[in-house]
């Protein structure tokens, strides 16, 4: 992604008012001078989440989140600092000049196949809800019958492909869309030995998958009739498209898996369209058999907590089964949900409702436990043969937890359920040492990921002058000239204010003023935004006399410092003394002396 240039980012931020933007994801209500909601965030039952116009900022203080309106959007969408400026530059009419923006031959390509995805996805919705046709009104009643409503159908933007040979190629040739790009969307499919394409989709009902921000990258046709050589057929690869990178029903259920802190995972476009349906809205269908590693990464950016609820098959139960040391890998908390034999999540919803439905999901195993089910009832145990095949596969699973604690437990467990079986075997040692022989076996190791870095808090302890002194800057530009002469950045000993304050600095003299959204747009680390966003946000920030408070801030530091140079002095002293030499220890002893009389 390419580098913005800062007068485009000055102008995003101008242009978008924050109370506007935020107002779009979460309902407003006016406090005082700012507003107030439930943390977008997290779950919570009081508001901590403010929002200031006449600072155009928000932080919000159950997660210690906070910065403009750019940073808004990158926690929201969970957009990289450009993708976020390029949203908010097409919401507010802002142009990003080309060269700049980091849009290559191959983006400008993909934007025009989304968009002819995007055409193709109102063409089936349009036949879907109004074609006259036999075909369209058997699909309406199909979908009734199974339990999607009109409204419910407008949400997933379902589409019909009607019987004709060419419909949607026509429609998109007459949107002026070239047959090639039709054809590299994967919509149409050239006819061999003649001219021209015929429609990839036919007689089928249509199902769009989006990518997490909502454009159409890939449809999936389920067949009207049985008679249909496949159920389900798929968009191909394509530029934009590629299986196993998306999950069906994200873009509608982030928000509620990032506030639910949880995620149910299931097989099936209906999989996930009748629960949904029924209110069930941290869900996503994973449209494959087992998830693969970029659809965990996607998940992973909203939460770490998974319950997978596929098909109770022995191919579902398959796929489970294979996902789970990849999940574990990937430092998620995986659980396995289970249905009745061969029941899915659409037709147990159906039949036995949502709240039997979620009281599967809240039953779910470990994922340890899972599997340990699952091989107990696959291999014979009673066979000590039996037995150390399960504790090997055991092992490759228990192997992938990066928390030792968690192995030690999957390992007494382990150990607990084989000697159940035969009081002689496997003991937990016996477990621990072949665990350490897998851990040191190279291949099984590559490629893993470590857990995301904790928090850092830096922050945490930054000297009360220090601070103070900050936020005099950020609210109150008058006083950045006087810090920087009388204070200078050398003055702050705290690694991170230092940071701040040194971009305060240079802003301020670039600028020749100083405003606090473009300050916030410069910092890098995501940590330091939260700081200076909650410094001014928090409570009424600076009351009282200013100027007073910059004094004693400036006089506190100074003592601070001095103190700090009188402390090193001193142990230089002793030192010189300890090597006996005279000469050195004369002259810190004058220097100490000039300080003493400052
Ligand atoms: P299922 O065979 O379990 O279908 O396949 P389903 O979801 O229950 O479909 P309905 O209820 O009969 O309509 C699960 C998923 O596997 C993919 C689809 O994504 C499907 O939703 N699949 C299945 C295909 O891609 N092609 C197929 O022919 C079958
Ligand atoms: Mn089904």
């Amino acid at each position: 992604m390419g580098f913005i240039p800062e007068e485009v980012i000055q102008q995003v931020l101008d242009r978008c008012d924050i109370v506007e933007v935020v107002s779009s994801y979460v309902p407003l209500k006016k406090a005082g001078r700012n507003f107030k909601a439930l943390s977008p965030f997290r779950h919570e039952k009081t508001p901590s989440f403010i929002v200031s116009p006449d600072k155009q900022i928000f932080h919000c203080f159950s997660s210690g989140m906070g910065g403009n309106v750019i940073s808004f959007i990158m926690h929201m969408e969970r957009l990289t600092f450009p993708e976020a400026v390029r949203l908010l530059a097409d919401r507010c009419g802002v142009a990003i000049p080309q060269a700049v923006s980091g849009i290559s031959k191959k983006d400008d390509r993909d934007d025009v196949l989304r968009q002819i995805n995007e055409w193709a996805v109102e063409f089936y919705h349009r036949n879907l809800l109004m074609s006259r046709e036999k075909n369209a009104v058997f699909a309406r009643e199909y979908l009734k019958k199974r339990g999607i409503s009109l409204e419910n159908a407008r949400k997933f933007q379902l589409g019909l492909a009607l019987e004709d040979w060419d419909a949607l190629a026509r429609f998109l040739l007459e949107k002026k869309a070239k047959a090639e790009l039709l054809e590299k969307a994967g919509l149409v499919i050239a006819r061999q030995g003649k001219e021209g394409h015929y429609d990839r989709f036919r007689n089928r009902i249509m199902f769009p998958i989006f990518d997490v921000r909502g454009r159409c990258v890939a449809f999936g046709g389920r067949a009207l009739d049985s008679g249909q050589d496949a159920k389900y057929i798929n968009s191909p690869e394509t530029p934009v498209y590629s299986k196993g990178a998306h999950l069906y029903g994200l873009q509608l259920s982030k928000q509620a898996i990032a506030q639910k802190d949880q995620v149910i995972v299931v097989e099936g476009y209906m999989d996930f369209a009748i629960p949904f349906s029924a209110g069930v809205d941290n869900i996503v269908a994973s449209l494959g058999t087992a998830l693969t590693q970029q659809q965990i990464r996607l998940i992973r950016r909203y939460t770490h907590n998974i319950v997978m609820l596929y098909d109770a098959d022995p191919a579902g139960q398959a796929a489970m089964i294979r996902s789970l040391d990849l999940l574990i890998e990937e430092g998620m908390h995986a659980r396995v949900a289970g249905l009745e034999q061969g029941e899915d999540p659409d037709s147990f919803v159906r039949k036995f409702g949502v709240e039997a439905f979620l009281k599967r999901v809240s039953e779910a195993k470990e994922a340890d436990d899972f599997k340990m089910d699952f091989l107990f009832e696959k291999i014979d145990p009673s066979t000590s043969e039996g037995r150390s095949k399960i504790a090997s596969e055991m092992l490759l699973t228990i192997n992938r937890f990066q928390d030792e604690n968690l192995k030690v437990e999957a390992i007494r467990k382990l150990a607990g359920r084989l000697s159940v079986i035969q009081s002689s075997m496997m003991t937990q040692q016996a477990l621990i040492t072949e665990l350490s022989r897998i851990a040191r076996q190279p291949d099984r190791q590559a490629g893993r990921v470590k857990a995301e870095e904790p928090a850092d808090d830096q922050f945490k302890d930054v000297p009360a002058a220090e601070r103070d002194l900050l936020r005099l800057m950020l609210v109150d530009a008058d006083f950045i000239g006087p810090v920087q002469s009388e204070v200078t950045l050398d003055g702050f000993q705290h690694g991170g204010v230092k940071e701040v304050a040194r971009c305060i600095f240079e802003l301020f003299s670039q600028h020749g003023s100083f405003e606090l959204t473009l300050l916030i747009s410069r910092l890098e680390r995501q940590e330091m935004i939260n700081f200076v966003s909650g410094l001014v946000s928090s409570g009424s920030s600076v009351v009282g006399n200013k100027k007073k408070m910059y004094r004693d801030c400036v006089d506190k530091m100074k003592n601070d410092n001095m103190r700090l140079v009188r402390k090193s002095l001193l142990a230089a002293m002793e030192d010189a003394k300890a090597r006996g030499d005279e000469q050195q220890l004369a002259k810190l002893a004058q220097e100490f002396n000039r300080l003493l009389k400052r």
